[in-house]
């Protein structure tokens, strides 16, 4: 497995790698999530590249960046035996000289959900990830149906810039009881831990009633609001029932479409969804 820090390291070592490249960002402490889009890669791909970078635009003024978990020698050992060729981690100093002032917004589709709670967020995923793909050049990029909103904002700007990267979203990767896997999740201590359980007991409470047949969109948010409200630890910060491809709000359930969440435990702050088809 080779490593980059610096572009030209990642530029030379890329020229060498036989193609279709296979490219997987990620902001590291890697987990079974991540790897899971490794793999999906390795199967795909000639060749694969991960990217580590914790990318200080995407984290508002009071969020977590300083004290995002890093762990680069266990996040190697990861990557090494799931076949990765090239590992890309580029410093802040690389990816945002001092003069730095160019950005990559997408307009819309950034607007409610995670847009609407987290001001200037898409902003600095769609600016990193377009530099990300101008320096790597894959033929095909890996994301997380965990992070619905960022999936389809990044489908959006390829497609609206022109990049030919075919974007593959893979499905979420839970733990044994559930949970979606997150690195934030190590911020959750024992008691959190367990009822950080609510937002996908939730989200398969609405689920059911959507099999049963409900269609409508404030009931099945009402569900979804009520499971959250039960558990002592847990602040509701938003639920949806949303149009799949516009993200916008629903009255009724009639295509395919997306409920969501995020949701406070103690001082961690976590999101889930699942698909209705
Ligand atoms: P990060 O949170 O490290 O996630 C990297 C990729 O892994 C994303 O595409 C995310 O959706 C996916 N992922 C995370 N948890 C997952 C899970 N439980 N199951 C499946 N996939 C999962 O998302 C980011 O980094 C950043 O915003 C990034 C795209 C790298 C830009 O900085």
């Amino acid at each position: 497995m080779k490593t980059a820090i610096t572009l030209e390291e990642l530029r030379s070592a890329r020229a060498m790698l036989p193609e279709p490249v296979g490219f997987v960002p990620t902001m590291g402490y890697l987990h079974a999530g991540h790897i899971s889009l490794v793999e999906r890669a390795r199967q795909e791909c000639t060749s694969v590249v991960v990217s580590i970078f914790v990318n200080p635009t995407q984290f508002g003024p009071h969020e977590d960046f300083a004290k995002y978990p890093r762990d680069l020698p266990r996040d190697f050992a990861q990557l090494q035996a799931a076949g990765v060729d090239l590992v890309w981690t580029p410093t802040p100093e690389i990816m945002y000289p001092p003069d730095f002032q160019t950005w990559v917004i997408v307009e819309r589709l950034t607007a409610p959900l995670e847009g609407a709670h987290r001001p200037g967020h898409f902003r600095g995923v769609t600016t990193v990830v377009a530099k990300l793909f101008n320096a790597v050049q894959p033929q095909k990029a890996y994301f997380g149906q965990k992070d619905a909103q960022q999936a389809a904002v990044i489908r959006q700007m390829t497609r609206d810039l022109n990049y030919p990267i075919e974007i593959v979203v893979c499905p979420t990767v839970r733990e044994a009881d559930g949970v979606a896997m997150s690195s934030r999740n190590t911020y959750l201590n024992p008691e959190e831990r367990r009822a950080a359980t609510v937002l996908f007991r939730a989200l398969n409470a609405a689920k059911f009633a959507y099999e049963q047949g409900e269609r409508e969109a404030e009931t099945l948010r009402r569900i979804m609001r009520e499971v959250i409200e039960s558990e002592p630890l847990a602040r509701l910060q938003y639920v949806s029932c949303a149009d799949f491809e516009t993200l916008e709000e629903l009255e009724w359930v009639e295509g395919k479409a997306l409920l969501s969440m995020a949701v406070f435990i103690g001082q961690t702050r976590l999101i889930d969804n699942l698909i209705l088809e």
